[in-house]
């Protein structure tokens, strides 16, 4: 199968809404590869809100407009360019956003360009749609359990935001070591996050969690608290003395909204995590932040997860390609119960 050497492709063309600043443009050259890079025909992607915070929030100096948004796939690669890879091998993964953003080249085109050590074979047991919202929200969750809060088996957890993409995948990969799991997510939401393996619920909308969860602390506190929401707010943090172990740590992914930007926002949160001494009423209780990283392996543990049946693809719609906006529209409405999958390619599965 030959390749075109133009394509269709989304174009984000200024800052700003999607529905206002995206473009379908039918004339997106192929990208030409660089050395350790591969060429791979989407099959479909999926959407992420740090697509959409990128397109509202970052200004021109941060990124280069036009640019194609998005960063995870499921693909076939068409050019191998000489890696480990062959033509035809089925893979997902991410392009990581630095690099596309100065690229210009995610992964709402037919064709991306991304290197060869971002992406792994998919697991032959889910679909192209299935796999294409695994990577960003499956590393994040276990990156952060595992890499950064060091959680060990048998342990006790809070997730907050048990029906976030990061917090469903985060439930599964707790309990697939025997850990016991208590989330917060919305009454809705409750079957979906116990048909994960939620064994304590809290529904956050009936009340402040974090006075909830002081005044009231589990048996066995938390030797991780996993905030995965991205709320300014920092009173779970503030509080966690109550329901988090002394050695525990709580990770956050972080807050990324148009105020997470400002000075005192940022003032704030530097003093109450990290300056704060806790001799003068800091919060005794270690405070780390997620940023999730293309780790090749940390991919492959992902894939044989899903591969062992531990982890299960979450997919809340699929979207044809030409229906863009629509997904984005679902996206922001942060109801999302699971990943919104946009399908490149009409044939994909
Ligand atoms: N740091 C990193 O590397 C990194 C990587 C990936 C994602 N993130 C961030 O992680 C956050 C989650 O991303 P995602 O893709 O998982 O989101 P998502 O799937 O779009 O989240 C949607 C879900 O959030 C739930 N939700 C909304 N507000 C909530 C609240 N206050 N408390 C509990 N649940 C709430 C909604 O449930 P209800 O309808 O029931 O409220 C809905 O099910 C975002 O802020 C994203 O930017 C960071």
């Amino acid at each position: 199968m030959s390749t075109p050497q133009t394509q269709n492709a989304w174009l984000a063309t200024a800052k700003g809404e999607p529905s206002e600043v995206l473009q379908l443009d039918e004339s997106v050259p192929v990208p030409k590869l660089n050395c350790g890079e591969v060429l791979v025909k989407v099959q479909a992607t999926a959407l992420n809100p740090i697509g959409y915070k990128i397109m509202t929030l970052f200004p021109n100096f941060l990124i280069k407009r036009p640019y194609i948004p998005e960063h995870d796939l499921a693909g076939i690669i068409v050019d191998a360019n000489g890696t480990e890879f062959q033509n035809g091998d089925e893979v997902f993964g991410f392009i990581p956003p630095q690099p596309s953003l100065k690229a210009h080249s995610g992964t709402l085109a037919q064709y991306t360009r991304i290197s060869a050590s971002h992406v792994v074979r998919r697991p032959i047991n889910i679909t192209p749609t299935q796999a294409a919202g695994i990577p960003v929200a499956a590393l994040t969750a276990y990156q952060a359990l595992f890499n950064v809060a060091h959680l060990k088996p048998e342990q006790h957890v809070f997730i907050n935001g048990g029906s976030t993409s990061v917090g469903a995948f985060a439930i599964q990969f707790a309990k697939a070591i025997g850990c016991n799991v208590t989330v917060s997510a919305s009454g809705r939401n409750e079957a979906f996050v116990r048909s994960l393996g939620a064994d304590g619920f809290f529904d956050y909308t009936t009340g402040p969690l974090h006075a909830r969860l002081a005044s009231n602390p589990p048996s066995s506190k938390y030797h991780v608290f996993f905030e995965t929401v991205g709320l300014l707010d920092l009173s779970l943090y503030t509080h966690s003395e109550s329901y988090l172990t002394p050695g525990g740590t709580f990770v956050s992914v972080g807050a990324v909204e148009s105020k997470a930007y400002e000075v005192s926002y940022i003032g704030k949160l530097l003093w109450t995590v990290f300056l704060h001494p806790r001799w003068l009423g800091g919060t005794k209780r270690t405070y780390k932040m997620i940023m999730v990283d293309n780790k090749r392996k940390d991919l492959e543990i992902v894939a044989q997860h899903v591969r062992d049946g531990k982890i299960k693809p979450l997919v809340d719609s699929v979207f044809a390609f030409e229906n863009v906006l629509k997904a984005y529209e679902r996206i922001m409405t942060s109801r999302a119960t699971g990943k919104v999958v946009v399908r490149v390619d009409p044939e994909a599965e």
